[in-house]
């Protein structure tokens, strides 16, 4: 039987970002030397501030659950630069085991893309991924310097404080509170065909 979700292991869209011709599909097994690979392209503040810390690899271990994705519950999208064939960009969503309801959201574009718009494209999709799998809130983990995700998230919407660490800050996207009519702003200048199409969740 197909899958029930238009996020699912058959996406593959292609996109021009930067001059250059991306695709973007879900994260599957295939996927493990991109994700290994990119951890190559990312400076060591991008690596601190997506993993909290510092990271020189990727165990056996924490590629398998960074790949094998059951769909539901932990589904990513990731970006492929199709010339050169390399990953630039991945954002996943992991359910929370206390509440269904909430997922935590992880996103990384390597360096040399930041600030082009990709992370406005991979939130905008991701929330509409979210809102497939009746996910109503996300949550945002980030070291108190990272202005680029608190910036990133507040074009979705008016995030609320979560549960503050020493080291950690936490955002929390209400998604009942979507406004389709801002999503679909956010996403045209990223993906013009998107605008061809019907937003519902
Ligand atoms: C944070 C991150 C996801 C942003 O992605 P991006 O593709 O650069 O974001 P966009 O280009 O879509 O920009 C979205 C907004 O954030 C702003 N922004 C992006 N990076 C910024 C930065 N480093 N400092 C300040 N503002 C930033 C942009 O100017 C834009 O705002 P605008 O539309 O008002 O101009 C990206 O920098 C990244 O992957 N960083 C490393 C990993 C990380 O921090 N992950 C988040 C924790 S899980």
């Amino acid at each position: 039987m197909g899958s029930v979700f238009f996020f699912s292991p058959g996406l593959s869209l292609e996109f021009m970002c930067g001059g250059r011709k991306l695709r973007l599909g879900s994260v599957g097994p295939e996927d493990r030397e991109r994700i290994s690979e990119g951890l190559n392209h990312m400076s060591p503040e991008s690596i601190r501030n997506r993993f909290l810390g510092s990271k020189s690899g990727f165990t056996d271990e924490e590629l398998s659950e960074l790949t094998e994705l059951d769909g539901r519950n932990h589904y990513a999208i990731g970006v492929e630069e199709i010339s050169a064939k390399r990953g630039v960009a991945v954002i996943r969503l992991a359910r929370s085991l206390e509440d269904p309801a909430e997922a935590e959201v992880a996103i990384t574009i390597v360096d040399g893309y930041q600030k082009q718009k990709l992370g406005t494209l991979l939130l905008g999709l991701l929330i509409l991924a979210a809102t497939e799998r009746k996910v109503a809130s996300l949550s945002f983990t980030f070291l108190p310097t990272n202005e680029g995700i608190q910036k990133l998230v507040a074009k979705f919407g008016h995030p609320s404080r979560g549960a503050n660490t020493q080291d950690t800050r936490q955002l929390l996207l209400d998604l009942g509170q979507l406004d389709l009519a801002l999503l679909k702003e956010r996403l045209v200048p990223c993906l013009p065909e998107i605008g061809n199409f019907h937003l519902e969740t």
